[in-house]
């Protein structure tokens, strides 16, 4: 059991803090925690955006320090381990889109497995050293894509094998099962969460919710993969970073946790969705919108369904999602809709200028 004590600062290191989830996990863990101190390693990617936390409140930002930098780099980390002592580390950073690890696989290994290797060995080098071996978690943070393939029945369980389709899962199984070996073979307290697909603020606009606003909004067409019949399991973002601290704090070394949201929906009807709600948000004439879905050639080995069984989280940990699919839907259109800004500037790449004018490169 991990908990934070509120008598001194908890430095934690966040890896991939500026791309979607970690970018929200570190707004609202520093909301909540006040005695926790945020060490950002992120390289920032193109999936990767500093200014996701440009707009985090004084106080707040006193709190997180940004270093730029690759986690397949052992110095690197090492030098952030002797500085800092963590007391944890929460490890996002991945490349994280299926359709790029089938057109580029070797990112996907080179950071997905070499990065979260690196990590772990020297995670494993600092909890050696660091004399009390109940004050350390390393936390792997994975997708319920590890498990492969659902058909129309069934919800994955923590003990559903391991079946990855795509170059993605598959580096993030690989990821899995080193970050589980250095649990059994070395001791080192290691968690596991396994989650469904996320949506929310600060979503790169590639993914099939964010992609699907934006073109909406710019009348363009809405590829539907096949028949937009594959099922997702749908996850707030909010809710996502509010049970990776419940199992950071409260989960048993060793485990795995499996997190979903309990809201399956076909491709098609999330498209249906977006298009009626945008209707009615944009003033356009109910229907109009649905015109441009378009039908495109099928993703190579694309998954049919997704679905988590939650249920050893939801009596272990005592976490359900707080959040409706439809409220947390409109949350998110709104979002997107007023920070269309946000979104041109990392469609064109716009915010690295920004970067290279206040960070300099390692
Ligand atoms: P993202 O692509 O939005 O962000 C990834 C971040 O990692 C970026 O900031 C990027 O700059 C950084 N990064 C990439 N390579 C790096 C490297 N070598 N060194 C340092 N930083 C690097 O991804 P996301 O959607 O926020 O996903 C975060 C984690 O959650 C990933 O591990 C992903 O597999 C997992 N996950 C995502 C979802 C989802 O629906 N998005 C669902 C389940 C699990
Ligand atoms: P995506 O957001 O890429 O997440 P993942 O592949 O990790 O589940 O895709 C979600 C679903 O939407 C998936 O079944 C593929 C489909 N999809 C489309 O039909 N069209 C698109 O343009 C995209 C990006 C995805």
């Amino acid at each position: 059991m991990f908990m934070m004590t509120t008598n001194n600062a908890l430095h934690i290191l966040i890896t991939g803090g500026a791309g979607f989830i970690g970018s929200n996990f570190i707004r609202h863990t520093l909301e909540i925690r006040p005695d926790c101190h945020i060490v950002n390693l992120d390289a920032l990617t193109y999936a990767g955006n500093i200014s996701n936390l440009n707009n985090l409140q004084e106080d707040h930002q006193e709190r997180h320090t940004f270093v730029h930098g690759n986690i397949c780099d052992p110095q690197l980390v090492k030098n952030l381990f002797e500085k800092y002592s963590f007391k944890g580390i929460i490890h996002f950073a991945a490349e994280s889109h299926v359709d790029r690890s089938i057109t580029g696989p070797q990112a996907f290994t080179e950071t997905n497995v070499n990065g979260t290797c690196t990590l772990l060995q020297e995670s494993l080098a600092y909890w050696n050293k660091q004399g009390n071996p109940a004050d350390f978690l390393f936390h792997h943070v994975s997708t319920d894509e590890v498990y492969g393939s659902l058909g129309p029945e069934g919800a994955f369980t923590e003990e559903s094998p391991y079946d990855p389709s795509s170059p993605y899962s598959a580096s993030k199984a690989a990821s899995d099962h080193f970050v589980r070996a250095y649990n059994r073979t070395y001791g080192l307290p290691t968690l596991i969460t396994n989650c469904s697909n996320n949506y929310g603020p600060y979503q790169f606009p590639e993914k099939l919710i964010p992609l699907i606003i934006g073109n909406i909004q710019e009348k363009k067409p809405l590829p539907i993969y096949g028949d937009g019949n594959n099922i997702r399991d749908w996850l707030y973002v909010i809710d996502h970073c509010d049970a990776l601290l419940r199992v950071f704090e409260k989960g048993s070394p060793g485990e795995t946790y499996n997190i979903g949201g309990g809201a399956e929906r076909s491709n098609m009807q999330i498209v249906k969705q977006l298009c009626a709600l945008l209707d009615r948000k944009l003033n356009r004439s109910p229907g109009s919108n649905e015109s441009l879905i378009t039908f495109v050639k099928d993703r190579p080995g694309h998954d049919f369904r997704y679905a988590i069984d939650a249920t050893k989280i939801a009596n272990e940990l005592d976490w359900k999602p707080q959040y409706s699919f439809e409220e947390a839907l409109g949350n998110t259109v709104d979002w997107y809709l007023t920070n269309s800004q946000w979104v041109e500037s990392v469609r064109s790449g716009e915010y690295r200028k920004w970067l290279e004018l206040n960070y300099e490169k390692r």
